[in-house]
């Protein structure tokens, strides 16, 4: 495994983190769970990434479960607030009041006294900026969280929390958590170049596409058993990736997958981690075997012509536009 910065921060990571969205809780039984966490570490991994929100919070219990008894100090835990977590107006959102009450939520089913990184799961348009860093700032300052970020913020949103940070003197952002992969690139021309100045990094979130970049969505064909498409919540957000052209497309890109000694995973990984603003790609995984497999991915060097030929086969199907990041215009 290789380690990165986490943006300016003396905070090391590894360049591969593990994220338990969709599977712990939900789509995998506790074993397999346990099973891929066990894996993840023995592969050197020692990132981990969760959210309140996962599996109505369950998802933070399992990873607490598959991470007790691991030296504390070898990990870095990493979870999210803003997505609701119950049925009342303040189980949601970044005030003071929630916030406040899920990190205490998170501390207890992740079985840790803190939180190496405490991201807020979007932007909350109905919270002021202020309230929402300066009870980031309280929580660091309480020990509870070392480290604050976002996830994805657009770049106005992260300028104008930077600003008022440095006005109050709050701690700074150090991270970003947009989605990123080959196929979803809205990162590359407002988010990346303001993180990059300001000494922000990305991690990443869905790096294979949700699977899709594994190649083993056929076009044409049903989705194979037991696989992400075949979930109930997971086939909602992965359908819109699953078309002729996108599934076509990806498949033309194992010969250049191939020709490296690579499989598709570790291209889609390995892809990812040639930019230098990222610090950790956050892989999911329903078996061990896969965790396995996109570990590979560390260390792997994509010469220019690699990049070019990916870019020839993906052109047409790549999203670009920054306004993709979005956050909902209302609390949900
Ligand atoms: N901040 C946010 O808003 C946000 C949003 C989404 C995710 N995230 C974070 O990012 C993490 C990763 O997201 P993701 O799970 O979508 O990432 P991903 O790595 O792109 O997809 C993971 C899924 O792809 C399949 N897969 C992975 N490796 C494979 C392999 N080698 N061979 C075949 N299939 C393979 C598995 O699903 P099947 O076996 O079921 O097909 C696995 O669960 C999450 O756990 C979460 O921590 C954050």
């Amino acid at each position: 495994m290789e380690f990165r910065h986490l943006g300016r921060s003396g905070l090391m990571v590894s360049e591969i983190s593990y994220g338990n969205w969709i599977t712990h809780g939900s789509q995998v039984e506790e074993d397999a769970a346990k099973e891929c966490v066990k894996a993840a570490l023995d592969e050197g991994i020692t990132t981990f990434d969760t959210a309140d929100v996962y599996a109505g919070t369950r998802a933070e219990e399992v990873l607490g479960r598959a991470l007790k008894g691991v030296r504390r100090e070898s990990l870095e835990i990493f979870t999210k607030v803003y997505w609701p977590t119950g049925s009342g107006p303040n189980d949601r959102g970044l005030s003071r009041k929630h916030i406040t009450e899920s990190i205490n939520g998170s501390l207890r089913r992740l079985q840790t006294d803190y939180v190496d990184l405490y991201q807020a799961h979007r932007f909350d348009v109905e919270t002021p900026l202020e309230e929402t860093l300066k009870t980031f700032d309280d929580l660091v300052r309480q020990g509870k969280v070392l480290y604050v970020g976002v996830s994805e913020w657009n770049a106005e949103q992260i300028a104008a929390a930077l600003k008022i940070a440095d006005e109050m003197g709050f701690d700074r952002l150090v991270s970003n958590q947009p989605q990123y992969s080959m196929l979803w690139r809205v990162i590359e021309s407002e988010i990346v170049p303001l993180c990059e100045k300001e000494g922000l990094s990305q991690i990443v979130w869905s790096p294979i596409a949700q699977g899709v970049l594994t190649g083993k969505y056929l076009p044409g064909q049903p989705p194979p058993a037991g696989s992400r498409a075949t979930d109930p919540t997971g086939g909602n957000f992965i359908s819109r990736m699953l078309t002729d052209e996108v599934l076509t497309r990806v498949q033309e890109l194992k010969p250049i997958a191939a020709d490296l000694g690579l499989t598709m995973a570790q291209l889609a990984v390995a892809w990812v981690l040639q930019n230098p603003n990222v610090a950790s790609a956050i892989v999911g995984a329903t078996r061990p075997e896969q965790v396995r497999d996109n570990v590979r991915a560390a260390g792997v060097k994509l010469d220019a012509e690699v990049l070019k030929k990916i870019d020839a086969v993906l052109d047409p199907i790549v999203e670009r536009d920054p306004a993709r990041t979005v956050s909902p215009a209302k609390r949900p």
